[in-house]
């Protein structure tokens, strides 16, 4: 396999030449990543040209359209599903809203959903609110020593009641990858459908819904290179089941059905150059041929390694240093994402965060709204320090990471 030209990847982001943001190490990128030219060339573009009622039948109105369908177009591939299976919404917390109304018209008062102490708050109050309207909630356990699900624990939970399994693929704190095909082996065995946030997975691996299984798969593109959308995928046949959010004669398109307002136009368009972004790295590394999905793939074959070698060292450092790690300790890129987050013994979260911005370097601290796993884990309300990179990271600033954080570890 050939390296990630990270020169070249660097080129694509105009933040790395920006005085504000050049002389910045990014390693919140957890919370949202920087933006390549490909996505902010379409939204400039957008809002010059075309910031216009879409859909008309020429000149700016067409243009609109035609950028928008290009978005609706290139963005499944990311998923591996056909275009009517996708559903672009302001995010992924407004999304797993919305699906959780959605659904409720297929339960019956007394069943039950399953929901995790792990995920982002995301993926667990909108569907733990379905209490309210006769649904019974069980809830997936952490290990409280380390903030990590075991499929056994969920097997356990499983019955003819159970209609709904809602997990994270890999937690925005314990990063560490649960086996969702696994899971919706277990959660179809019993007759329940399947909910993944993938919001903390996407940046980092490439998806594809086909192999995973699972019935809803949800990520936010703002974490993905793009612009502030959240992606949702449903299977077809369950779109077409499920209660209709959106405007009552819009209910026969797919794609309108769980997104009850008008999406922002611009941002759809400008999700096509997260796609036209993989293509650029694609054809420069010369990566071998394929369907779209899997030229994603391909991209994310070296995104990963990179990803791996560079979150080594400071794996490494922190495996051995005074903190207590949230998740795997693996520096294997297949068991964790590079999302690091630790209680350090010695400083306050907060006290450690200032301090590496002294040394310019921009990292977070809190419960991330993962509070629940947070507070499973008895961490307190200080929270954890999270350190987390994607691919345009370089070793250089891992050093430099290191270094300060050893000053005030
Ligand atoms: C794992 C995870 N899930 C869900 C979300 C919520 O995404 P959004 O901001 O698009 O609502 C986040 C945001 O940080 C997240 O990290």
């Amino acid at each position: 396999m050939v390296d990630l030209d990270i020169d070249f990847v660097r080129a694509q982001f105009p933040a790395f030449r920006h005085p504000l943001s050049a002389e910045w190490i990014h390693l919140e990128n957890a919370g949202g990543s920087y933006v390549p030219a490909q996505v902010i060339d379409i939204l400039h573009e957008f809002y010059i040209s075309s910031k216009v009622q879409p859909y008309g039948p020429a000149g700016p109105a067409k243009a609109a359209g035609e950028a928008m369908d290009r978005g609706i177009e290139l963005v499944p591939a990311t998923f591996n599903c056909g275009s009517d299976e996708l559903s672009l919404g302001p995010s992924t917390s407004q999304n797993t809203y919305v699906a959780a109304n959605a659904l409720r018209a297929l339960m019956n008062n007394g069943d039950h959903v399953v929901v995790t102490d792990q995920d982002h708050e995301a993926n667990i109050g909108a569907w733990r609110r379905l209490s309210e309207t006769g649904i019974f909630i069980d809830e997936w356990k952490v290990d409280p020593e380390t903030g990590l699900l075991s499929v056994d624990d969920l097997e356990e939970l499983l019955t003819e009641r159970t209609k709904l399994v809602c997990v994270t693929h890999a937690s925005n704190l314990a990063a560490t990858v649960n086996p969702i095909a696994a899971i919706a082996k277990l959660a179809h065995a019993a007759g329940a459908l399947l909910a993944v946030d993938g919001v903390s997975y996407a940046p980092h691996s490439s998806i594809d819904v086909k192999t995973l299984d699972c019935d809803i798969y949800m990520y936010s593109m703002y974490k993905t290179f793009g612009p502030h959308v959240g992606a949702m995928f449903v299977r077809g046949e369950l779109l077409d089941q499920l209660a209709n959010q959106g405007h009552y004669f819009n209910s026969a398109d797919r794609t309108k059905r769980l997104t009850p307002a008008g999406p922002n136009h611009a941002e759809v368009a400008a999700a096509a150059g997260v796609v036209d972004y993989y293509d650029a790295i694609h054809t420069h590394h010369g990566l071998a041929a394929g369907s779209p999905n899997e030229r994603i793939a391909a991209v994310f074959e070296l995104f990963g390694a990179q990803e791996a070698t560079v979150m080594a060292p400071l794996m490494n450092y922190l495996n051995q240093a005074d903190v207590r790690l949230v998740g795997s300790p693996s520096v294997d890129h297949n068991v964790r994402a590079p999302t690091i987050a630790f209680v350090p013994d010695g400083a306050t979260p907060e006290t450690v965060v200032g301090h590496l911005a002294t040394r310019g370097i921009g990292v977070g601290h809190g419960d991330f709204y993962a509070k629940r796993l947070v507070d499973a884990m008895g961490i307190g309300a200080a929270g954890v320090v999270r350190v987390s990179m994607v691919h345009y990271n370089t070793a250089t600033e891992i050093e430099r990471c290191i270094e300060a954080l050893a000053e005030v570890l």
